[in-house]
């Protein structure tokens, strides 16, 4: 069976391109016949630099912004909008301010009509599990940027998708809060197993966290360079060599000013 197209697939990207017309009619061809198959449970990172299209990859997936050509298949249904399968965690927050951290991890079940004591019960288990215990009647502004990151990381997982699209999300946090989120990450991941697609333009948080590494070019449009496999056991460590050799070839090989 061809590599792209497998029906058993998890999530399918099947000749994905995408071109948006901007005022005065002027195109932008952001990207160019991207294919993925990704395994069920499978960590997939996409990684590139600024403005090659990985947003916008992961909006398609998400259902947020529709493909020129191409689809997306998610549990063999095509994706045609957004779905409580996936959960969505951004660079930027996105907590409502007035609500509690409760608040923000519950709306997704109380928005689907889940009772009061079962949605407390779902919510304080994503609340717990992302280290949160504590601060579920803080609001988003008595939290630190990690904090923040957490709570989103729980308001997705409270709504139990089976897959979890992750577009930057530890970009704005200092060095060392950013490299225990990542080890958050893969602890979450280990515990409670989902299908993740993580964009990162970093290369040292890609191999830290992925099964895969999706490279995309570094221009426009996008379009998937190289794909690397990271057989490396997990937890990793930044100064294994192995992980440095894999690190190595990726940089060679790309574009990316590190
Ligand atoms: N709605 C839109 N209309 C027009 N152009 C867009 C739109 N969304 C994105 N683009 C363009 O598509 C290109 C890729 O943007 P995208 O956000 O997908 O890149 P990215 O790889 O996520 O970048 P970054 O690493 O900076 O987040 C950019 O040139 C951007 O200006
Ligand atoms: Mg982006």
């Amino acid at each position: 069976m061809a590599e792209n197209g497998n029906t058993n697939a998890k999530i399918s990207c099947q000749n994905i391109s995408k071109t948006f017309i901007q005022k005065g009619s002027q195109k932008v061809h952001v990207l160019e016949d991207i294919s993925l198959d990704v395994k069920e449970n499978e960590f997939v990172v996409i990684l590139g630099p600024g403005q090659c299209g990985k947003s916008t990859l992961l909006r398609i997936m998400a259902g947020l912004e529709t493909a020129t050509t191409g689809s997306v298949v998610i549990n063999g249904k095509e994706v045609d909008g957004p779905g409580q399968d996936r959960g969505l965690v951004f660079q930027s927050y996105m907590l409502f301010a007035w609500k509690t951290v409760m608040g923000n991890v519950e709306m997704g079940p109380k928005l689907r009509g889940v009772g009061k004591e079962e949605r407390r019960k779902v919510a304080q288990h994503y609340i717990d599990m992302v280290g949160l215990q504590g601060f579920e009647n803080k609001y988003p502004h008595q939290l630190s940027g990690g904090m923040k990151q957490r709570a989103g990381i729980a308001r997705a997982y409270a709504n139990q998708p089976q897959v979890m699209l992750l577009d930057e999300p530890f970009g704005q946090l200092d060095a060392q809060t950013r490299i225990y989120m990542e080890q958050e990450t893969v602890r979450i991941w280990e515990q409670e197993k989902r299908t993740v697609i993580f964009v990162t333009n970093n290369i040292d948080e890609a191999l830290f966290l992925g099964d895969r590494i999706i490279c995309m070019e570094g221009k426009l449009p996008g379009r998937i360079r190289e794909v690397y496999n990271v057989n490396l056991p997990r937890p990793r460590k930044f100064t294994d060599l192995e992980f440095l050799k894999l690190r190595h070839e990726i940089t060679e090989a790309s574009e990316l000013t590190l």
